[in-house]
């Protein structure tokens, strides 16, 4: 079990005593990094991990490991989108004291491989002083040991499985974990038709967050006194569903709650309703995007989503978030938008507390990564997502959440998710 412990006292080492390059070299494999600070230089590829200080090159490096290609960066790209917007308003405002911190994005694309070789590439070759991601649970689970053997910090952006945070202690999230958020829609859905009392439940059995919500909507569902009437199984890969939607409708249910991704999920409930299905749904966390409409279109409308965040949060960091995001994309920011810009937030706030302390430019990286890890644990944010902390073993503690339900417009292309009051 993690211990948050006093944050240790820490070396200074010059880059001189280091005996390693302080000045970066440009990487023949150089990562995506953003074009919001300067210079952009690419963190160093040739010093081996384990001696040169952080923000070397006058910049301080945090890794962003998210999904940008495959289904999954329908969820990915909400996620770069927020960090970048969490760069340029850190940036905007100083950095780390006055050194910038330059985001490098390494693409986890959708599946464990992927995500193993983006971990490795920001560890041990752009030596980032933490990583925000994996996009998924799934990939979290396989990623997360490298970070933690290695002893770098990961803060899960959506990671919403249970046991994340256990997974080792350089492990926290700020993605608050389906048995926290997920009976919010079951209730909002009772409270809209109290006549429900049959419920179907779909989950996508190859996908572990989908597996571990799954677990939550079916106690919740039992404990609130419904009948769950039919359990059926797909795979994330899935694009045809006719003969589980089939089985489901057979059951005559008044509500289907869906724990899958994006892709596939968006296709389950279009399915559905083609089939004839015209009772309530609810999607769960891996839904939660409007990159879904596109795939389901007119007939996404309606469906409930449980939120971690609302764009009507009433702080003065969601107020700035809020506005950036909406002057750049002409929408209200998504969850998943939030969340990876509260991850960036806690890494920058967390490096500042350091570095009024001792300076982070002088510190060896391996150290840095260490006193960043047990710097997080300690602090309070005041985010977009509200307050929030952690708890010894990383868990973010977090007070709001909310309920929305898609509204999709007649031409079946725009829709937006309206929160419930
Ligand atoms: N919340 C989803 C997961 O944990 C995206 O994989």
């Amino acid at each position: 079990m993690k211990k948050p412990t006093a944050r240790p006292t820490t070396l200074f080492i010059t880059c001189a005593s280091l005996l390693l390059a302080c000045s970066q070299t440009d990487k023949t494999n150089t990562p995506q990094t953003s074009t919001t600070a300067s210079p952009a230089t690419s963190p160093s590829a040739s010093a081996s991990p384990g001696g040169s200080a952080a923000g070397s090159s006058n910049n301080i490096y945090i890794g962003i490991g998210v999904a940008q290609t495959s289904n999954v960066a329908l969820l990915g790209q909400e996620q770069v989108a927020g960090a970048k917007i969490a760069e340029k308003y850190f940036n905007d405002k100083g950095g780390v004291d006055g050194t910038p911190i330059k985001l490098v994005f390494q693409d986890t694309g959708g599946d464990e491989q992927g995500a193993i070789n983006a971990f490795n590439t920001l560890i041990n070759q752009d030596r980032v002083v933490g990583i925000v991601g994996p996009s998924l649970s799934q990939q979290a689970f396989s990623a997360d040991p490298i970070a933690d053997r290695a002893k770098v910090p990961v803060l899960g952006p959506s990671n919403t499985a249970k046991g994340i945070p256990q997974i080792g202690d350089y492990v926290a999230r700020v993605s608050a974990p389906v048995a926290v958020v997920a009976p919010n829609a079951v209730k909002a859905a009772l409270k809209q038709n109290p006549n429900i009392k049959k419920v179907a439940v779909f989950f996508a059995q190859n996908d572990a967050f989908s597996k571990s919500e799954t677990e939550t909507f079916q106690t919740t569902v039992k404990d609130m006194g419904l009948e769950l009437a039919t359990v059926q199984k797909f795979l994330t890969t899935d694009t045809d569903f006719q003969s589980q939607a089939t089985n489901a409708i057979n059951v005559k249910p008044d509500l289907i709650i869906i724990s899958g991704l994006a892709a596939d999920g968006g296709n389950l409930i279009k399915q559905l309703r083609e089939l004839g299905y015209k009772g309530v749904m609810i999607g769960g966390n891996g839904l939660n995007t409007s990159n879904i409409f596109p795939v389901c279109k007119a007939l996404c409308d309606g469906v409930l989503i449980a939120q971690a965040y609302s764009p009507e949060y009433s702080n003065l960091i969601n107020k700035d978030f809020r506005d950036a995001y909406r002057a750049q994309f002409k929408k209200e920011p998504p969850q998943f938008s939030a969340q990876a810009f509260t991850g960036v937030q806690v890494f920058v706030e967390s490096l500042k507390a350091i570095n009024s302390q001792s300076k982070v430019s002088q510190q060896p990286l391996p150290q840095l990564r260490t006193n960043l890890n047990q710097q997080l644990l300690l602090g309070k944010y005041d985010t977009p997502l509200g307050q929030i902390s952690f708890t010894a073993e990383g868990e973010i503690n977090q007070k709001d959440f909310y309920v929305a339900t898609i509204k999709m417009e007649a031409d079946g292309t725009n829709g937006k998710f309206e929160f419930l009051k």
